[in-house]
């Protein structure tokens, strides 16, 4: 993820030892008393990421505990973003100085299901992957940008936002994407950011997106 964002946000990545890694009471308290031994390891890999990247600015022993909505609740004067998924886990810290949000995620790259598809991306961006034979997977980037997103609208406009409300252009050969909120939404959270940018990177099993909103 570190390639994908700029120096001055602080970005982890899990090593194994990561996944069996303790977790502060209060975090131990934010983990449902039910979760199952995968939700448990993703769980703790996040936590420690981001409690290293804390550490690089200078904040310690904070218990990132979870609120309603399941975002993190990081500190006064620092926010942040953590994603996991099979086999890679992150996390990006950066100080409210400076950054407003920041959003990573990590997917496999999969090749989505049509109805899981359209539920993602609107008529233009599946017209837009269908020109592109033979890289089915491009539906999955979408996803993952639109994640980013959503991790970046949600704590600076606290209000949810559909898979159709943001319009993607990806510029292949940058590995960058930019998102445009739709008028709708926008006319029912006004102030909102219109338009977000950010970074992709397309291995053979993963795709890592990220993006940030500064100050
Ligand atoms: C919340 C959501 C974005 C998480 O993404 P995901 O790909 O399922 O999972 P990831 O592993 O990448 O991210 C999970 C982490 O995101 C963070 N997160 C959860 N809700 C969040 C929110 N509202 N805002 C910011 N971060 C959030 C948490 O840290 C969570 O990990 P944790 O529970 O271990 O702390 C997703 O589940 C969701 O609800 N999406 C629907 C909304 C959306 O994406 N709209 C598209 C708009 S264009």
């Amino acid at each position: 993820m570190r390639d994908l964002l700029p120096e001055w946000v602080a970005v982890e990545v899990a090593e194994e030892d990561d996944y069996t890694a303790a977790l502060l009471p209060e975090e131990e308290a934010a983990l449902s008393a039910r979760a199952v031994a995968s939700r448990r390891r993703e769980f703790a890999a996040g936590r420690a990421c981001a409690r290293r990247a804390l550490g690089r600015v200078g904040v310690h022993g904070w218990p990132l505990t979870s609120a309603e909505n399941r975002a993190p609740r990081w500190p006064d004067g620092v926010t942040g973003s953590i994603t996991h998924t099979a086999g890679y886990c992150a996390a990006a810290v950066g100080l409210s100085a400076r950054v407003q949000a920041v959003g990573i995620d990590a997917e496999r790259r999969t090749i989505l299901p049509q109805n899981i598809r359209a539920t993602i991306c609107l008529p233009e961006e599946l017209a837009w992957c269908a020109q592109r034979p033979g890289e089915d997977w491009w539906p999955a980037v979408f996803f993952s940008a639109k994640e980013v997103v959503y991790k970046l609208w949600s704590p600076i406009v606290g209000t949810w936002l559909d898979f159709h409300d943001a319009h993607l252009t990806i510029d292949v050969e940058a590995g960058a994407f930019e998102a445009r909120i739709g008028a709708k939404r926008l006319a029912r959270t006004p102030g909102a950011p219109e338009v977000f940018q950010g970074r992709f990177h397309v291995a053979p099993g993963l795709v890592r997106s990220a993006g940030v909103v500064t100050a």
